[in-house]
């Protein structure tokens, strides 16, 4: 089972995926962007304000094929129960926040465009959990320390996910993540105990 976790940075996502490795510990963890050197060209072209937003979303996508590759369907493969701190969404949301309509020939809608790119090769999460914040408490706890952590980015960022939501309702879970960061790890906790009771 491939379980995603998504969110707007500052949305307590990684603490919540580093409670929830402690308490499944038979699970492979991990997360998007990677550390190979495919991540390392995705945080070369997050630290480039100049970046060319379709060359950073192919970037994004190379780094996610190398980690299919390379992690998650060997895992899943053995039976694994894969957690990833971020996947496919990260970039259908993002991404498409980055890239204007204006930007794809025939005036195509960058989500639908990311989403159809991934759609010939990815595997599709089971199940989401999405931790839902407003922009400001986002960029506020995030610290704005990359360019996609400012909160009118992040605003554009999160009408993104809800379109995903709306598109695929039955595989999201929402966590309310503008509580404590205590409640929202203990929120997810819950949520992934309920979804691999009813696996
Ligand atoms: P990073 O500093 O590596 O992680 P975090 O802030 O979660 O500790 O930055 C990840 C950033 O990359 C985050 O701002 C979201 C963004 N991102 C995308 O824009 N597209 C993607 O496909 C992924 C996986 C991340």
């Amino acid at each position: 089972m491939l379980l995603t976790l998504e969110g707007l940075d500052g949305s307590g996502k990684t603490s919540a995926w580093e409670a929830l490795r402690a308490e499944h510990p038979e699970a492979v963890f991990t997360r998007e962007p990677t550390d190979s050197w495919y991540g390392d060209a995705v945080a070369r072209s997050m630290g480039d304000d100049d970046a060319d937003p379709l060359a950073e979303l192919f970037l994004f996508t190379a780094d996610h094929a190398d980690h299919l590759a390379r992690v998650v369907r060997p895992a899943l493969s053995e039976g694994s129960l894969v957690v990833t701190d971020r996947y496919t969404d990260s970039r259908y949301a993002y991404q498409a926040a980055s890239l204007s309509e204006s930007y794809l020939a025939g005036g195509r809608d960058p989500l639908t465009y990311i989403q159809e790119i991934h759609e010939a090769f990815t595997h599709p999460p089971d199940a989401t959990i999405y931790l839902d914040v407003d922009p400001e408490t986002a960029a506020e706890r995030a610290g704005a320390t990359n360019k996609f952590e400012r909160a009118t980015y992040l605003e554009r960022v999160r009408e993104n996910y809800e379109r995903l939501i709306e598109r695929d309702p039955d595989r999201f879970v929402r966590v309310d993540a503008a509580q404590p960061l205590g409640d929202v790890t203990a929120s997810v906790k819950a949520a992934v105990s309920e979804i691999l009771a009813n696996r």
